[in-house]
């Protein structure tokens, strides 16, 4: 049964690319060679050309009607005319999926997915918040790469703080195509000190780096960890090292912004007015690293009750 059918050349260049690619390094010859052994049935190298190419084709017609159906604007090239005939710009789909990626990048927990500055509330019995959450909006308004002043939000717990930095960030992935990270100032501690572990393959400077080289980082609850010689340490490793490459901070705490407690004095009366005081972000992170904040950050206070008490005594009324 000898094949009479002539080869047709695909028009595609990419298709005819790849026939000539296998041409070379499929020879009639080697065909020839071996098909006493291998018991092909196949006659000719044409006709494993032509299956393959057809099989090629297909692929290649599936992949454009699925590129057309993911984006009527672009048809899957990610580029739309952008007014004049001979300018282009992204289409918002490639937008879409680069505020898409950076969100998976920018590490939110779960339990804070559902933040953001649209659905913080400022109204009625939350009205002190409006402040905090009128500078929040003006932060993402006005934010550029050379403007980076971060923002030190304090305030007691439940005041709505990781909310807010949350939505900040989100706002500036989605709308402005910043990348952004956020770390739980314990989780980012403990990673870093499990690195010093052997069983650990990531080194600290693994860990640290993200945290060195984020565009805009959030550290959630600075000051949770029990300071120590090497708590502080880190944190000014931090600080200083974003403060010296310009880089934006956000920062939550849930410590009063007060200088550490005068550690002198060991009179009982000393003794008893220290502890009477509760602790402050000075006594937390160090007035050094707390005057540090202070050029980094504009502070905005949140006061109030636990929102979710809040919430709780209202829908008792
Ligand atoms: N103003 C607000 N509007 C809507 N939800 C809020 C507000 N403040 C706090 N919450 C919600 O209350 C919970 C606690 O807030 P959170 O931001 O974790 O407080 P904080 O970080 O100050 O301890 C979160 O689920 C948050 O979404
Ligand atoms: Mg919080
Ligand atoms: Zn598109």
């Amino acid at each position: 049964m000898a094949t009479d059918r002539t080869y047709e050349e695909p028009q595609c260049v990419l298709l005819r690319l790849c026939v000539s690619a296998v041409k070379k390094s499929f020879p009639r010859v080697l065909h020839k060679q071996v098909f006493p052994f291998t018991g092909c049935t196949q006659r000719s190298r044409r006709d494993h050309l032509r299956e393959w190419a057809a099989q090629c084709k297909l692929e290649v017609e599936e992949f454009m009607k699925t590129a057309a159906e993911v984006c009527p604007m672009c048809g899957g090239s990610g580029w739309k005319s952008a007014g004049s005939e001979h300018r282009v710009a992204r289409c918002e789909c490639r937008l879409k999926l680069r505020g898409e990626t950076l969100l998976s990048a920018a590490r939110i927990p779960k339990r804070y997915e559902h933040c953001e500055l649209s659905n913080f509330e400022f109204d009625g019995p939350h009205a002190h918040l409006m402040k905090a959450r009128m500078a929040a909006c003006r932060f993402v308004e006005e934010y550029s790469p050379n403007n980076n002043t971060g923002l030190l939000l304090i305030g007691s717990i439940g005041t709505g703080k990781t909310h807010l930095a949350v939505g900040i960030i989100k706002e500036l992935v989605v709308s402005k195509g910043i990348p952004c990270l956020f770390y739980d100032y314990r989780e980012l501690l403990k990673q870093i000190q499990n690195s010093y572990n052997d069983s650990v393959t990531a080194t600290e400077l693994e860990v640290l780096r993200p945290v060195f080289e984020a565009e805009v980082l959030v550290l959630d609850e600075m000051g949770a960890v029990k300071p120590t010689e090497w708590v502080w340490d880190t944190v000014s490793l931090i600080l200083n090292s974003r403060y010296n490459d310009n880089r934006t901070t956000i920062i939550t705490t849930n410590y009063p912004d007060d200088a550490a407690r005068d550690s002198n004095g060991n009179s009982e009366f000393a003794r008893a007015q220290r502890a009477a005081r509760s602790e402050t972000l000075g006594d937390r992170i160090g007035d050094r690293m707390r005057s540090r904040l202070h050029e980094m950050c504009r502070i905005v206070k949140m006061e109030g009750q636990d929102f979710r008490q809040t919430l709780k005594s209202a829908s008792f009324r």
